[in-house]
C-alpha cells in the first residue's frame, strides 16, 4: 500500500517536471511540434527564461529588450532561426549567439544598435548564413563596430548580409574582407556618395549586389575599378542622383560595356541637371561626348582667331614696309634736315656751356645781382 501511494507521489511529481520542461515562458506562445516560439510585442525588457530546448525557429520582436549577452540565449542549441527585429536593441556583447550552435538565420532588422562588441555575431559552428542588419545601426558612427564585428566574428561561412535602410554614409575600407563567402549584400536606401577603393575588397564569391536608393552622383574611375572586382556579381544602382554633366561619360561608357551584369542598366537616368532629368545614362555616354568636341570647338575657334591676328599684323607691317620704301626720298631728306637741326642746336647748346662755364663771367653776373 505504501510502495503504491509512493509510486502515485512520484508518478504525479514526474507529470508536474514533464509539464514544466515542456513549458512556455510566460508572454509567449509555442509550438511544440512547429518548433516555433514567439514572444511577439508583449514589452519584454529582456530575453525571457525558459525558452524550450526543442525550439528551432525564435521570434522575439517588437519588445523594448534594449541589449543582448550571452546569458539571453543558454540551451538553445537547435535554434536555427532567431529573429530580434523590432526590440530597440542598443547594444550586442561579444558572443551573445556563440550558445546557438545551429543558427543559420539571425535576424537584428530594425533595432538602434550604437554599441556592437567585436565578437558579437560569433556562433561556435560558423553556421551562420543569414544576418538581417536593416535598419538595425542608430547611426553612421556605429559602422566602425560594425566593421570590426563583421571581422571578428568568423562569418566565412555567410551567405547573405542586409545592410538595406541604415544611414551608412561610406564603407570602411575592408569592411568585408572576411566575408569570402558571402553571395548577396544588400546596400539599398543608405546614404553612401561614393565607393571607394578597398571597400568591397574580399567579396570574391558575391552573387548579388544592391546599391539602390543611394546618393551616387556618378562612380568615378575609382568605384568603378571596385566594382569591377566582383566580376561575378549581378549589380542594382537605379534610384540614386546620378548628375549627368561631362564628368559622368566614363560611367556612362563602362555602364554600357557591363550591361549585362547591371540588372537595371537600362532604366538607370539622370536626375540632374534639370534638362536632362529622365535621359537615359546609357545615352549620356554618347551625348555628353558633346563636352569634348564642344572643348574642342573652343580650341579651335581660339587658334584660328590667333592665326588671323597675325596675318593681320603681319599684313600691316608690310604695309609699313611700302609706305616707308616709297617715302625713301623724302624720309632721307627727312633725315639730313633732322641732321643739320640737331648739328645747329648742339653747337648753340655747346656755346651756351662755354659760356656758363667760364667761372669769371659767372662772377660778374652773380656781383651784378649783389
Ligand atoms: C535538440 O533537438 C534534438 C533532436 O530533435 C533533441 O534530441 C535534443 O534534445 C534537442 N536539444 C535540447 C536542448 O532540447
Ligand atoms: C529560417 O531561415 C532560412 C534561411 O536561413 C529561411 O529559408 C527559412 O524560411 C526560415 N524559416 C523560418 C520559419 O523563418
Ligand atoms: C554545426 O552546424 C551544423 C548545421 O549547420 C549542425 O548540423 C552540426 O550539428 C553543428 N555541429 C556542432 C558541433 O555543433
Ligand atoms: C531583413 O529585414 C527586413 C525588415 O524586417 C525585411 O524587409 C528584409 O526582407 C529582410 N532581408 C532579407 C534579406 O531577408
Ligand atoms: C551618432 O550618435 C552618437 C550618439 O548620439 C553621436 O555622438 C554621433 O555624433 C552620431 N553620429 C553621426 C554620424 O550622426
Ligand atoms: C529608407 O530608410 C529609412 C530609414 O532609414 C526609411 O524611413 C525609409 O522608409 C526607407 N525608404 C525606403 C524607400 O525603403
Ligand atoms: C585608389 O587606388 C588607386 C590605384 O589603385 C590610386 O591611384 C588612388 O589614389 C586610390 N585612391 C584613394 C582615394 O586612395
Ligand atoms: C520622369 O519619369 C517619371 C516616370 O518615369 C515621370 O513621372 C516624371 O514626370 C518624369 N519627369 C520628367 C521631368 O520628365
Ligand atoms: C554601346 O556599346 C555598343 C557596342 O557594344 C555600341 O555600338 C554603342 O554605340 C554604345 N553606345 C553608346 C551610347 O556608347
Amino acid at each position: 500500500m505504501r510502495g503504491w501511494t509512493r509510486r502515485l507521489v512520484l508518478a504525479l511529481l514526474a507529470l508536474l517536471l514533464g509539464s514544466a520542461s515542456a513549458a512556455c515562458p510566460p508572454r509567449c506562445e509555442c509550438s511544440e511540434a512547429a518548433h516555433t516560439v514567439k514572444c511577439v510585442s508583449k514589452e519584454l525588457r529582456s530575453v525571457p527564461e525558459g525558452i524550450p530546448g526543442y525550439t528551432r525557429n525564435l521570434f522575439i520582436t517588437g519588445n523594448q529588450i534594449s541589449r543582448v549577452g550571452p546569458e539571453s540565449f543558454r540551451g538553445l542549441e537547435n535554434v536555427t532561426n532567431l529573429s530580434l527585429s523590432n526590440n530597440r536593441i542598443t547594444e550586442v556583447e561579444s558572443h551573445t549567439f556563440a550558445g546557438l550552435r545551429s543558427l543559420r538565420s539571425l535576424d537584428l532588422s530594425g533595432n538602434q544598435l550604437a554599441v556592437v562588441h567585436p565578437e558579437a555575431f560569433s556562433v561556435a559552428n560558423q553556421s551562420l548564413r543569414e544576418l538581417n542588419l536593416s535598419r538595425a545601426l542608430y547611426n553612421h558612427s556605429a559602422v566602425v563596430d560594425l566593421a570590426m564585428a563583421l571581422r571578428w566574428s568568423s562569418l566565412g561561412g555567410l551567405r547573405g548580409l542586409d545592410l538595406s535602410d541604415n544611414s551608412l554614409i561610406y564603407l570602411p575600407a575592408r569592411i568585408f574582407s572576411h566575408l569570402g563567402g558571402l553571395r548577396r549584400l544588400q546596400l539599398s536606401n543608405n546614404s553612401l556618395v561614393a565607393v571607394h577603393n578597398a571597400s568591397l575588397s574580399g567579396l570574391e564569391r558575391l552573387e548579388e549586389l544592391d546599391l539602390t536608393l543611394n546618393a551616387l552622383k556618378t562612380l568615378p574611375e575609382e568605384g568603378l575599378r571596385e566594382l569591377d572586382s566582383l566580376p561575378g556579381a549581378t549589380l542594382l544602382l537605379g534610384d540614386n542622383p546620378f548628375t549627368c554633366t561631362c564628368g559622368i561619360e566614363p560611367f556612362a561608357l563602362w555602364l554600357n560595356r557591363s550591361r549585362d551584369r547591371v540588372r537595371d542598366a537600362d532604366g538607370l537616368a539622370c536626375a540632374f541637371p534639370a534638362g536632362m532629368r529622365n535621359t537615359s545614362l546609357l545615352a549620356a555616354g554618347s551625348l555628353t561626348l558633346g563636352c569634348h568636341q564642344r572643348d574642342a570647338g573652343a580650341d579651335l575657334a581660339l587658334q584660328t582667331s590667333y592665326v588671323f591676328l597675325g596675318i593681320v599684323l603681319g599684313f600691316i607691317g608690310l604695309i609699313f614696309l611700302f609706305v616707308l620704301y616709297l617715302n625713301r626720298k623724302g624720309i632721307k631728306k627727312r633725315v639730313y634736315d633732322m641732321r643739320d637741326a640737331c648739328r645747329e642746336v648742339w653747337e648753340g647748346y655747346h656755346y651756351r656751356f662755354e659760356i656758363d662755364s667760364d667761372p669769371r663771367l659767372s662772377q660778374v653776373s652773380s656781383s651784378a645781382d649783389a
